[in-house]
């Protein structure tokens, strides 16, 4: 795979982990030392990969996933399946892709390694733009370079935030210290049944690129909603 079919085909899998497959911890190491070449704010790299393989504590991170999206996001106004879009081809990817979020809930009990990504050594709670900008800028391109470099190697995963909603429980499960260390971005890692995926469905370059400074003409991105909100 070259670059850009690696950029264009790394989607959010979650029907299509194969649980039956162990991840060998080699390419799991494979990913992290590429994962670390990515940029980090004074090249000091703050990404920790907390790596779930214990089957105990893959249960109760899994269960609080799924307690969160059962109970909260699910009822919730920005449930991916209840978010209004324009256009019946885009109403019918976001019933997939909540279809595929619900999956997800059940398959995070089945796969045998769950990748939470961290930020060592600091909390952003109310922390200014200047430093939530630098301090997770410093770990959102090394975790997704980590879902990159995993694609490559036939492995799937799926960013997602929803357990953060109760991270400090989850802090509790794995010991990660929650005064220090926030985390960012949970994901489940394992082998993909199949390895065709195709682009997926966004906007065109021109609606998104503003041209020397900021054109109001172009589409707004809608207001945030939902559990993260909040
Ligand atoms: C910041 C962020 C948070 C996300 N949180 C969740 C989540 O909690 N659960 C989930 O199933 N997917 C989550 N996703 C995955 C998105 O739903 C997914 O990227 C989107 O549907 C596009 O998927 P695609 O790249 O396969 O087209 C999250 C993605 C991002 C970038």
């Amino acid at each position: 795979m070259d670059a850009d079919e690696v950029l264009s085909t790394t989607r959010a899998v979650r029907k299509r982990l194969d649980p039956d497959r162990e991840v060998p911890e080699s390419l799991i190491r494979e990913c992290v030392t590429l994962a670390l070449q990515a940029p980090a704010g004074s090249n000091l790299p703050r990404t920790r990969f907390v790596v779930v393989r214990d089957p105990a504590r893959r249960a109760a991170v899994a269960d609080i996933y799924s307690d969160i999206y059962l109970s909260s996001y699910r009822a919730s106004a920005g449930y991916i399946g209840r978010v209004e879009v324009a256009g019946e081809e885009a109403a019918e990817v976001q019933r997939r892709t909540a279809g595929s979020a619900d999956a997800l809930e059940r398959a995070l009990h089945e796969v045998g390694t769950i990748v939470i990504a961290c930020l060592d050594g600091v909390r952003l709670d109310g922390s200014p733009a200047f430093t939530s900008a630098s301090m997770l800028g410093g770990v959102l391109p090394a975790t997704w370079s980590f879902m990159l470099a995993a694609r490559a190697r036939g492995l799937g995963t799926c960013w997602t935030t929803m357990h953060l909603a109760r991270e400090k429980d989850v802090a509790e499960v794995l010991g990660i210290p929650y005064e220090s260390v926030q985390q960012v971005c949970l994901t489940p890692l394992a082998f993909t049944r199949g390895e065709k995926f195709g682009p997926a469905r966004r906007p065109e370059a021109e609606q998104v690129i503003h041209w020397d400074g900021w054109d109001a003409t172009k589409p707004a991105a809608p207001p945030v909603s939902g559990i993260a909100a909040s």
